[in-house]
């Protein structure tokens, strides 16, 4: 009697120890974010039945929250299997070099995926002639949403320069409507929607000399982002220091707000509230430009469930999982393979303007610098929201450059 239950206790431990799992540590729990994972975990379960997926995700968007909890494990040893990150200086500054991943080309070469993923994606997942994660998408940062019922009802058009938005704005306002929805609840709703109006004032060019030095941030074109950026804020919720970016994109749903400037996971959140009558075009001052920032995951070193995580890669990888994932989520594939009219319209649109418009690469959102600038910026433009000082701001914003080693 007792042999058998001592069995059996034995039996059912190994069994919890070497059942099959694979823990995916992301921040997306929004709505359309949550849906994109999901898309992605049931082409993998329908793969492989018999492993559980352990869906560890820390809310908060663009992963205010989620970043902290991942260095700490990380850094304590208790990696996760796979875990979200940003191509570009997030993934290679924060953990390639600091040689807290595998490299996993041979994957590449395995899927084929260097042939059919555009240079410019793949540099960004590049370091010392090695793939270090697998991009899931392409998400643009710099559009400005917009309810359609509402622009209709007073006559309105979607502005596309900074002095379309203040007139759009000033009409809003005089009819009791808010102007511009943001949540800064979650510290860097507010550096997202400021990116824009940098790169609405600097162009594309000027835009990327800031994160290398060729553009100085005493420029007088950031004195005056800084100055626009002050005046937007006066066409704000109040209580946006209560929200999180989907909160405010709620306003637009709830037809209380009429425009917000946000990355295009909003309308992944749209499409999931089953909204649908919402508008896009650029932000003010942005015409031609994507600001483009990627998710992507990859293998840590020590991931307990190495081979779970490598099927799972060949599933973001492929052009199914691209697809299902992609069309919740907003986001267009990283894969140039894949038919355009399998997406829904704003896609299909930003599809088009990923071939033709000028790339620049996300500050907010880890492609453009390294975290500790990209915290210190986000940190400095959630001061100014509290309190709007220009002069204090830009002095600011270049003892952080020349700190990052950039001159000024
Ligand atoms: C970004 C991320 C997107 C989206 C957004 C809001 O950083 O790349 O996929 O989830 O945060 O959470």
């Amino acid at each position: 009697m007792w042999r058998k239950l001592v069995l059996l206790v034995a039996m059912s431990l190994l069994v919890t120890v070497f059942a099959a799992k694979i823990e995916i540590f992301s921040w997306w729990t929004a709505g359309g974010e949550a849906e994109g994972l999901q898309e992605l975990f049931n082409i993998y379960s329908k793969l492989y039945p018999g492993v559980e997926i352990i869906n560890a995700t820390v809310a908060g968007g663009a992963g205010a929250q989620a970043k902290a909890v991942l260095k700490t494990r990380m850094l304590g040893g208790d990696p996760p299997d796979t875990f979200q990150v940003h191509a570009g200086h997030e993934l290679i500054d924060t953990w390639v070099k600091t040689g807290f991943m595998e490299p996993i080309t041979f994957l590449y070469k395995e899927e084929g995926w260097d042939k059919v993923m555009p240079k410019g994606i793949l540099d960004i997942v590049s370091y010392n002639g090695e793939y270090w994660s697998v991009p899931v998408n392409i998400h643009r940062a710099n559009v400005l949403w917009y309810n359609k019922k509402i622009f209709e009802k007073y006559g309105l058009k979607p502005p596309k320069t900074f002095e379309e938005f203040f007139q759009v704005a000033e009409v809003l306002k005089s009819h009791g409507i808010i102007p511009l929805a943001l949540g800064t609840k979650d510290g860097w709703e507010a550096a997202h929607a400021f990116e824009t109006v940098l790169i609405g004032k600097l162009g594309a060019e000027g835009y990327r000399g800031l994160w290398n030095g060729k553009t100085k941030w005493s420029d007088p074109r950031v004195t005056d982002a800084l100055e626009t950026f002050a005046r937007m804020l006066q066409y704000v919720n109040s209580d946006h220091a209560a929200r999180t970016w989907d909160e405010a994109c709620a306003l637009i749903v709830e037809g209380k707000a009429a425009m917000n400037i946000m990355g295009d996971w909003a309308v992944g959140y749209f499409y999931a509230k089953n909204f649908y009558d919402f508008g896009w075009v650029l932000a003010p001052g942005n015409e031609g430009i994507f600001d483009a920032l990627s998710d992507s995951f990859g293998l840590p070193k020590g991931a307990k469930n190495r081979e779970n995580v490598i099927n799972f890669l060949r599933v973001l990888g492929s052009k199914e999982g691209q697809l299902a994932f992609n069309i919740k989520k907003g986001s267009i594939p990283a894969r140039t393979d894949i038919d355009k009219n399998l997406f829904p319209e704003y896609q299909r649109s930003a599809m088009e303007d990923w071939l033709k418009h000028e790339i620049v690469p996300s500050v907010m959102h880890g492609a453009a610098a390294s975290e500790s600038w990209v915290t210190e910026f986000k940190d400095v433009i959630s001061l100014f929201v509290a309190r709007p000082d220009v002069k204090t701001t830009q002095k600011a914003l270049v003892s952080i450059a020349k700190a990052q080693g950039v001159p000024q």
